[in-house]
């Protein structure tokens, strides 16, 4: 008898050392380099790492690769790390994808090892104190790129160039100089360099973008901006080789409006016609809508149902101080703050009695689906104790997850999973998307 509780025993102490060793050689050196960049940054106590604790499952911020051998995304935004980034620790997790250490404190240089990693595909380091000049030896493999709000310096280099995959180069609020590089990159959809110190023309690549990437520039000029000094006013007869397409352009725009000109003169009457049929059928819409009278902008969303921006309507009356007070439920592994979701794009998903419900996409592609409840008047303690209820009962099957909550005197938001194509439908017709609140409290 005592033999075999014994072997037992000596069983289940084996069986503990694999499950321990399962941490591959690899994903143990992705912990011990996690484990030293934690170690040298003051931070929150919301960063739980700890060497006896799975990395892959029980550590705030990070998620493995499926097969739980690598680490493979790293978010910690607003987690108050304070001061430097070392190192030779991030650097070593070359199966890196997605970096954010967004909104924290961090100081003085971006580590060239941490913008090299290889397979480093998004890197987020928006609204911190970094300062230095932008690496030169960024990964190619880079398709987002997010250092605004920082105090970076020196040129923009050359290297983003070559940086084919980038789609998003956010630069805005920071101290960078020295002239833009003429980035032909195909797949750059957007782009900020707003509030910085640069100077020169714009080359013609980045043309095409809204004067808001440039604002902010005191020596910057030309298409979006104002013209170069000495090459607008009259088509000079040697354009300087930098902006070789400027005089084609102010052509092709002279043809442009001469044609414009032309189908307004013939499209006139047909324009006041149209104009007229939209305000019958505006004048019509605004009479059929609710008045709501404590929504701030009963703008395009509440008329149309749909529009470009509705973000607007959620974001608008969140005041400042109440940023960060998104309150998540236990289970969930969603890593972004309020700001992230009031900056996400928004798409109206539909409108019932109790609020409207909008699509938000938000810059990590991360989709979550955000309830904007209805002049609810509830007191704080009140919503939270509901809250805490539908927490623990809305991990149900046939509820969507609700994940988080906001809380204001004039705002109550309420996240949950986005739950894509079939449901949507069911989602759009209010069938399938009954907030288990709704059900407590109403
Ligand atoms: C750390 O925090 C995360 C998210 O809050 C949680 O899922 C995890 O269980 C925590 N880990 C430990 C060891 O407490
Ligand atoms: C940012 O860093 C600079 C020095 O690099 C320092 O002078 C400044 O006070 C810092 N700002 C904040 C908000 O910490
Ligand atoms: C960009 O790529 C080209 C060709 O691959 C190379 O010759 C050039 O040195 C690169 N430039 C930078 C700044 O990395
Ligand atoms: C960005 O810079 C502009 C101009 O200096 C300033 O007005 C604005 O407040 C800055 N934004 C942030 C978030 O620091
Ligand atoms: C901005 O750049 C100009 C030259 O382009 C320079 O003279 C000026 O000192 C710079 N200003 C700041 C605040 O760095
Ligand atoms: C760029 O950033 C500035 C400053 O934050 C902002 O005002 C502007 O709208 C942004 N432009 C674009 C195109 O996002």
């Amino acid at each position: 008898m005592q033999h075999l509780t014994l072997a037992a025993s000596l069983s289940a102490a084996v069986l503990f050392a694999c499950i321990l060793y399962a941490e591959s050689a690899d994903l143990n050196s992705d912990k011990q380099a996690l484990l030293a960049f934690a170690a040298s940054l003051p931070h929150g106590r919301k960063l739980n790492w700890s060497s006896t604790t799975p990395v892959c499952t029980s550590w705030v911020g990070v998620t493995c690769t499926p097969d739980n051998s690598r680490v493979h995304t790293l978010r910690l935004p607003a987690v108050g790390l304070f001061g430097p980034i070392p190192s030779d620790t991030l650097g070593k997790l070359d199966a890196l994808e997605v970096l954010s250490l967004r909104s924290n404190r961090l100081t003085v240089d971006l580590p060239p090892d941490v913008g090299s990693i290889p397979s480093l595909h998004s890197l987020y380091l928006q609204h911190n104190n970094l300062s230095g000049i932008i690496p030169t030896t960024l990964s190619s493999s880079l398709t987002f790129l997010d250092l605004s709000y920082n105090t970076f310096d020196g040129e923009i280099p050359l290297r983003v160039q070559n940086l084919t995959g980038l789609t998003a180069i956010l630069l805005q609020n920071n101290s960078l100089s020295g002239p833009i590089p003429d980035l032909r990159l195909p797949k750059l959809r957007h782009l900020n360099m707003s509030n910085n110190n640069l100077s020169g023309p714009i080359p013609p690549s980045l043309q095409k973008f809204p004067a808001s990437s440039f604002l902010g520039n005191a020596f910057l000029c030309g298409l979006p901006l104002e013209p170069c000094p000495g090459t607008a006013p009259s088509p000079s007869p040697t354009p300087p080789p930098s902006v070789p397409s400027k005089p084609k352009k102010s052509f092709w725009k002279r043809i442009r409006t001469g044609v414009l000109i032309a189908i307004a003169a013939a499209g006139g009457v047909l324009l006041l016609l149209l104009i007229l049929v939209l305000c019958i059928c505006i004048c019509k819409r605004k009479k059929r809508a609710e008045p709501t009278a404590a929504s701030s902008s009963k703008g395009k969303a509440v008329a149309g149902g749909r529009a470009d921006t509705p973000k607007e309507d959620y974001s608008s009356s969140v005041q400042e101080a109440e940023r960060n007070k998104l309150v998540f439920f236990e289970g969930s592994s969603y890593n972004f703050d309020l700001e992230d979701l009031l900056r996400a794009s928004a798409e109206v998903l539909g409108k019932g009695s109790f609020g409207t419900t909008y699509k938000a996409v938000l810059e990590d592609s991360t989709t979550v689906v955000v309830k904007r409840l209805k002049e609810m008047v509830v007191g704080k303690k009140d919503f939270e104790q509901q809250m805490e209820i539908v927490g623990r009962i809305g991990q149900h099957q046939n509820i969507v997850p609700l994940r988080a909550y906001y809380y204001s005197k004039d705002e109550k938001l309420l996240v949950y999973d986005y739950v894509p194509a079939g449901s949507l439908a069911a989602v759009l017709h209010g069938m399938f998307f009954v907030s288990p609140y709704e059900l407590l409290v109403v």
